[in-house]
C-alpha cells in the first residue's frame, strides 16, 4: 500500500523541467569535495559516483547518502561498472594519479594518459550528449586527450583549467587591499601550472582598474609585489600538497561553480581550459589551455577576447608551446 494516498492524479512532468545528471569519475580527495559541493548547490538530480575501489565507493557513497536530511534532494548512486553514468549530462573527470610533494603536474602524464583510455571511452559511450569536464592532471593536456578519445566536439570538452588559479589569485589580490575577493575581477590564462599568465592589465577592484584603484587608495605598489602575487598563486598547490599530502576543497568549489554555469545555463565568463589555438597568436597544433570562455548548457558558448599587452600576449603564446611539447609526445 502506497504510504501517500493521491487526491488526484499527478500531472505529468512539465517538458521543460528534466532530470540532471552528473557523474563523477574518481571518488578520491578531490572528486568527492566536488561531489560534496555540487549537493549543497541543488544542481544535480542525480549524482553517480565511479572510481575503481569498490569498498571505499560504497563507503564514501553511504556516507553522503545520510547527509540527505541536510541537503536538496539528489539521488546518489555509485558503482565501478560505468554504465550507471548513462545519459549524464556533465561528466566530471577526477581519476588518476596525483603529485606527490615537489613533483609537477606534467610529471603525471604518462600514468593518467593509460587511465584515461579505459575511462573516456566507456563515458562517451553511455552519455553522447554529455558535457565532459576534465580535472585530472596535467588537466590541460588531458583535456586534449579527452577530446580525442571521446571524439566530441570541442565545445562540450572542458578543463577546470586556471578556474582554481584565478580564484588564488582573486584571494591574494583580495587579502593584500583588504577587499572582498568577490569583487575582484581578475584572471590567470595558459597552463593550469608553472606557465600560467597573470592578466594584470584587465584587473578590476569593484569595476576600477587595479591601478587607478591603488592610487585611489594612495597604496603604494611596486611590479614586483604584484609579481610576487603572482608567483604565490603558481606555489599555492605545491605549499597545500606539501602541507596536507593533496589540494580538494578550492578545487571542489571551482568544480562545483563550472558545474551551475553549464547545467544552470549562466553564461557566465570563467577562466578554463578550451581549444585555444588561432587566439592571440597562438598556432602549432591543437592546444588546450585557460582562456576567458562563456559557459552554458551548451558547453563553451565563445571565448572572450580580452585585450592583452603584447607582453601578455607573448607569455601565453610560451605557455602554449609549452603544453605543446608535451603534447606532441604523446602520439595521441
Ligand atoms: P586521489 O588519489 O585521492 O584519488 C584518485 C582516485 O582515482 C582514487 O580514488 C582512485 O581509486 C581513482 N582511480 C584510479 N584509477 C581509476 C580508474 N581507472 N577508474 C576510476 N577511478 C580510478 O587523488 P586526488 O587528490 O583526488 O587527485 C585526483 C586528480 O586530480 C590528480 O590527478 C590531481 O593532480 C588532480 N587535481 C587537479 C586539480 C586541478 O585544478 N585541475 C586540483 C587538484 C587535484
Ligand atoms: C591544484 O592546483 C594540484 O592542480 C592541483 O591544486
Amino acid at each position: 500500500q502506497a504510504f501517500f494516498r493521491q487526491i488526484q492524479r499527478a500531472a505529468p512532468p512539465s517538458p521543460t523541467k528534466r532530470h540532471t545528471k552528473i557523474s563523477v569519475v574518481g571518488a578520491g580527495n578531490v572528486g568527492m569535495a566536488i561531489a560534496q559541493t555540487i549537493l549543497t548547490q541543488d544542481v544535480a538530480d542525480e549524482l553517480v559516483l565511479i572510481d575503481a575501489k569498490p569498498e571505499k565507493l560504497r563507503g564514501e557513497m553511504l556516507d553522503l547518502q545520510h547527509a540527505a536530511a541536510f541537503l536538496p534532494r539528489t539521488k546518489i548512486r555509485a558503482s565501478v561498472d560505468y554504465a550507471l553514468t548513462d545519459g549524464s549530462d556533465l561528466c566530471i573527470v577526477t581519476a588518476g594519479a596525483r603529485q606527490i610533494p615537489g613533483e609537477s603536474r606534467l610529471n603525471l602524464l604518462q600514468r593518467n594518459v593509460t587511465l584515461f583510455r579505459s575511462i573516456i571511452p566507456p563515458l562517451a559511450r553511455y552519455s553522447p550528449e554529455a558535457i565532459l569536464l576534465i580535472v585530472s592532471n596535467p588537466v590541460d593536456v588531458l583535456t586534449y586527450v579527452a577530446w580525442k578519445l571521446s571524439g566530441f566536439p570541442s565545445n562540450r570538452v572542458i578543463g577546470s583549467g586556471t578556474n582554481l588559479d584565478s580564484s588564488r589569485f582573486r584571494f591574494l589580490i583580495a587579502d593584500h587591499l583588504d577587499v572582498n575577493a568577490q569583487d575582484v575581477q581578475a584572471f590567470i590564462v595558459g597552463e593550469h601550472g608553472d606557465s600560467s599568465v597573470a592578466l594584470w592589465s584587465s584587473i578590476s577592484v569593484g569595476g576600477v582598474p587595479i591601478l587607478s584603484f591603488l592610487e585611489k587608495q594612495q597604496i603604494a605598489y611596486e611590479k614586483k609585489t604584484l609579481e610576487n602575487i603572482h608567483k604565490e598563486v603558481i606555489d599555492s598547490a605545491y605549499e597545500v600538497i606539501s602541507l596536507k599530502g593533496y589540494t580538494s576543497w578550492a578545487i571542489g568549489y571551482s568544480v562545483a561553480n563550472l558545474a551551475r554555469s553549464i547545467l544552470r545555463d549562466q553564461r557566465k565568463i570563467h577562466p578554463v581550459s578550451v581549444v585555444a589555438s588561432g587566439f592571440y597568436g597562438i598556432e602549432g597544433g591543437d592546444v588546450f589551455l585557460s582562456l576567458p570562455a562563456q559557459l552554458g548548457r551548451g558547453g563553451v558558448l565563445g571565448v572572450a577576447t580580452v585585450h592583452l599587452t603584447d607582453e601578455e600576449a607573448h607569455q601565453l603564446r610560451d605557455s602554449a608551446k609549452t603544453i605543446l611539447e608535451v603534447q606532441n609526445q604523446l602520439g595521441i
